[in-house]
């Protein structure tokens, strides 16, 4: 999609659609959008005396070829009540603008910011918002409409003296939201599509593309490693594992930086393995690789906004499946770490993958750590579709972290990890087992066994599970894998390492 940033004066803007949006109750219209009204004889203060334009939030008003404006359509959305407004709000804004203008054929835009929205930080959650809503899946559908995306859009509003706010955050909204939606091209991939190998060779062509160093570990080099772990979930497959290793590097690192890792989940299919699960939903389990795919889109961005400090993706991929050669339920597994794992349940193999990628990073020299893995069907449980589950080893580090999903928009919440919970992954023959003994706290206990392997370097754990995935299109967004955690990410990554703001 085209991005640019329009300076003419409102009426004057020529384009297919002009979107500008209004708050609950603005009585009377103001600001920008009393320029409008007063450019259009008067149509929105007409429509907001008879009760049609209320501005709620995601109400939506379309005008066609509207008097006074240059505009073929002027679509006013409500943007909701004043006191609940960020920019969470602005970036469903845009998106849903998106998407309904989309449905109409339409295939340029222009997005009005109103006054209070001219900082970068705004423009960027607009632009985001027009790049996030512009993804679609339908690259394996034959009858595919020609052009089904809109090819252009512009954000408006921003007059000289703040122009630059708009050139910054079109540029940084670019690269993360385009960051994310590589991400969830790669969750929406089947699992035929998307093998570990295959996996691997993406994001190698990814980190090439960007600069960044790539290493990928193929199956002779996991076994040289003795990741017991990886290879234990892989070994019921025909496909391969891998490890994934892109590393971005700053110019004038200084020795003994702190260097960030995140490590991600890659199951690029999960039957359960010979803990078979129900064949119900079983065909989203190729989802099983959002973790991975989010800290892959994560570096792309890196790559190109470059933040002071290292930072190493590492992510370990597999399929999990059943078969003669697979993996047994009472097997004992021996880890990087060293550490023995009975396997109780073949189904709960993320953890086992994210033991070796913790290891291994901890190996890399990775002073801080962050996981993400679609881990547990007890997170959706507990937060549904709503939250990512937080779970942080280090309070500095993990209030860090909830700062930057704040900032990102990200909706995220903590969970505990007290250390009553180790009793209930303790083995009779092992060091541990991987699932809890009792019925409860399935995502604590999953989150328990990683923090094994984590030893005493500050790490976090996030269970996107639940977020990982839409079942349902929304007004503002494609139904599918949704990119859940590389925005955050991307917001830490930027602020880690500076001024001491790194935990530790
Ligand atoms: N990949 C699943 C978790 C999952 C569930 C992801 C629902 C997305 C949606 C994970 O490997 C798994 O199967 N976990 C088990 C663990 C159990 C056996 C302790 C679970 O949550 O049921
Ligand atoms: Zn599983
Ligand atoms: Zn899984």
């Amino acid at each position: 999609m085209e991005l640019t940033v329009d300076a003419r004066p409102l009426a004057e803007i020529e384009t297919e659609a002009l979107v500008c949006y209004v708050f609950d109750q603005e009585k009377p219209i103001e600001g920008i959008l009393a320029q409008l009204d007063a450019a259009s004889g008067g149509a929105l203060a007409k429509l907001a005396a008879s009760g049609e334009l209320t501005g709620k939030m995601l109400e939506s008003t379309l005008l066609y070829y509207p008097q006074g404006l240059a505009a073929q359509r002027l679509l006013i959305l409500g943007a909701g009540k004043k006191e609940k407004y960020g920019t969470p709000e602005l970036r469903k804004l845009a998106a849903t603008a998106v998407r309904s203008l989309k449905a109409r054929q339409v295939k340029k835009l222009t997005f009005l910011a109103r006054e209070n929205d001219r900082s970068a930080d705004a423009a960027e959650a607009i632009v985001e918002g027009l790049i996030l809503a512009n993804f679609d899946s339908d690259k394996y559908k034959t009858d595919k409409k020609p052009a089904t995306e809109l090819a252009a859009a512009s954000i408006a509003g921003w007059d000289e003296s703040s122009r630059a706010n708009a050139d910054l955050g079109l540029a940084r909204g670019r690269v993360i939201a385009e960051s994310q939606n590589f991400a969830r091209e790669l969750g929406n991939e089947p699992s035929n599509r998307l093998t570990p190998r295959m996996l691997a060779e993406r994001a190698a062509a990814m980190a090439r593309e960007a600069g960044l160093a790539v290493e990928i570990l193929d199956e002779k080099k996991i076994e040289e490693l003795k990741m017991g772990a990886l290879i234990s979930v892989a070994q019921g497959s025909a496909e391969p594992p891998r490890m994934i290793v892109i590393t971005y590097t700053p110019e004038n690192l200084k020795p003994g930086a702190p260097v960030l890792g995140l490590v991600g989940k890659a199951i690029t299919f999960d039957t359960g393995g010979i803990s078979i699960k129900p064949a119900n939903d079983m065909e989203k389990m190729k989802y099983d690789m959002c973790g991975g795919a989010a800290m892959i889109g994560a570096m792309r961005a890196i790559s190109t906004l470059k933040p002071s400090c290292k930072v190493i993706a590492i992510v370990p991929s597999a399929e999990n499946m059943p078969g003669g050669r697979a993996q047994k339920p009472g097997d004992v597994q021996i880890s990087m770490s060293g550490k023995s794992i009975e396997v109780i349940n073949t189904d709960a193999e993320g953890r086992l993958i994210l033991a070796d990628g913790i290891a291994y990073a901890k190996q890399l020299g990775c002073t801080h750590l962050i996981d993400a893995a679609t881990l547990t069907g007890a997170i959706v449980i507990a937060l549904a579709s709503i939250n990512v589950g937080v779970f942080g080893s280090d309070q500095a580090f993990t209030d860090q972290l909830l700062a930057s999903a704040k900032a990102a928009g990200e909706k995220m919440w903590p969970l505990p990890l007290d250390d009553e919970y180790r009793e209930m992954i303790k083995s009779g023959i092992a060091d541990m087992q991987n699932v809890g003994n009792s019925r409860g706290g399935g995502a604590i206990t999953a989150a328990m066994f990683l923090k094994e392997f984590t030893g005493d370097t500050p790490w976090i754990h996030l269970d996107i599970a639940g977020t990982a995935w839409q079942d349902d299109a929304k007004p503002w967004n494609a139904k599918g894998a949704t990119g859940v955690g590389v925005r955050t990410l991307i917001d830490l990554a930027m602020k880690f390492g500076t001024n001491g703001s790194s935990a530790k």
